[in-house]
């Protein structure tokens, strides 16, 4: 059988690009910018230039992608649709994610559920730190933001684990369709228990921020909204939180530089979700037959924007696989772009870089990694430590 040798999409592996993508991102950038990946099914975009440039143009590069497995987890959410009818449900939800009121009314909050969770683990002088506290303090955290009452952070991160499996279960799994469908209506169950008292008593969280907006959203909207809001809200802060953390560990210098200047922490936590953007790829589908990066796309070509690829492009980053809290003009892509830029960037900043973070270097002396476990990495579409075993000097 002839193997196309001349199209390096054609050999790439899925297992490959889970273990380690970064080189083989780097000779796609180099050779195929714009490359047809059959084990993906997808053209995957691998260049800073072409990102920016489809992000731009959000009416030839769709985000309401054909057949896709998040619809069918998660209901129609906003970030599958495109113009007027994905801004009003974008409107809705806005006013609770703004810096101001980040700053003024959710970072007290996540600096109380921070202390709680360091206070318990402290004495203990050892501890996972991405299983026990980067997982369920994102979990807590987005609890709070949401408006949910009497969820565990355990059940959140089950719901966040078992819907973000659901959305990549290509292989039509059933036992991930169970689950995922469990996880679904675990969810609509937490919403319909908080949404007649939100009715009665707005607050400041989004449940409530989408049923009171100028504009409300049906239940079936906010359904699908939350769902995205807690597949896409825990898994990210948590993986920056844990990424960051061990790389400052592995650069003490950097460390230092960090805790002798703390305006550097939020530099950190660029530099971090550059260096391993959480969400490493994410799906679009071309309007129309279009040219991109050199090649020919059809109409209705499924594309895979590779943040993770985009983020270590050398054409905009100096030395891309340096991890560099002193980097200069970081002009990462690591929270997408154009009209789904994320919303919740500054939660993601204030619950990492100046809670998180601070109070972690700040309150456990001694801080390091234990060297008998290694810590491991995984993931493309998803990229993040899977481990963080840690001592300190109780
Ligand atoms: C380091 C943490 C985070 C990273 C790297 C991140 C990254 C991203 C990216 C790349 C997108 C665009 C996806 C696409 O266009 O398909 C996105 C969208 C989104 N993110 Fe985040 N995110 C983070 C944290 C959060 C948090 C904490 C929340 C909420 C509490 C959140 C809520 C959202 C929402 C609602 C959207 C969809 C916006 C829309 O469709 O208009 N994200 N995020």
């Amino acid at each position: 059988m002839a193997v196309d040798t001349d199209h390096l999409g054609t050999r790439i592996r899925l297992a490959d690009l889970w273990a380690d993508p970064y080189p083989i991102y780097r000779e796609l950038r180099a050779r195929e910018p714009v490359a047809w990946v059959p084990a993906a099914n997808r053209y995957l975009v691998t260049r800073h230039r072409e990102v920016v440039h489809l992000e731009k143009h959000p009416e030839t590069f769709s985000a309401a992608e054909r057949d896709s497995l998040m619809i069918r987890v998660m209901g129609h959410t906003m970030l599958r649709k495109d113009g007027a009818a994905h801004a009003r449900e974008r409107a809705a939800a806005e006013s609770v994610l703004r810096p101001r009121t980040v700053r003024d009314h959710w970072t007290p909050i996540f600096q109380r559920n921070t202390d709680d969770l360091i206070s318990r683990l402290y004495e203990r002088g050892e501890a996972d730190l991405f299983r026990e506290f980067a997982g369920p303090l994102a979990a807590t955290n987005l609890a709070a933001v949401l408006g949910f009452r009497d969820v565990s952070a355990a059940d959140l991160q089950e719901w966040s684990q078992a819907m973000m499996d659901g959305t990549g279960n290509y292989a039509d799994d059933p036992q991930v369709w169970r689950r995922s469908e469990t996880a679904a209506r675990g969810v609509d169950d937490a919403i319909d228990a908080v949404v007649p008292y939100l009715r009665r008593s707005p607050d400041s969280s989004l449940i409530s921020a989408m049923l009171h907006a100028p504009d409300p959203l049906s239940i079936e909207e906010i359904r699908g909204n939350v769902k995205m809001f807690i597949g896409g809200g825990l898994n990210e802060p948590r993986d920056s939180l844990a990424v960051g953390a061990w790389a400052l560990l592995r650069h003490p210098d950097q460390l230092a530089a960090v805790l002798a200047d703390p305006s550097l922490w939020r530099k950190a936590f660029e530099e971090t979700v550059r260096w391993v953007a959480p969400i490493g790829m994410y799906p679009r589908q071309t309007t129309r037959e279009v040219e991109l990066g050199g090649t020919l796309l059809p109409a209705g070509a499924r594309l895979g924007v590779v943040l993770g690829s985009a983020n270590r492009d050398e054409e905009v980053f100096p030395d891309p696989d340096r991890f560099d809290v002193s980097r200069r003009h970081n002009n990462h892509i690591a929270f997408g772009g154009g009209p789904h830029f994320c919303l919740g960037s500054w939660i993601a900043r204030a619950q990492v870089s100046q809670v998180a973070w601070p109070t972690l270097f700040g309150r456990l002396g001694g801080l390091e990694i234990v060297p008998a476990e290694p810590v491991r990495l995984g993931g493309w579409v998803f990229r993040g430590v899977l481990n963080l075993p840690a001592r300190w000097r109780p």
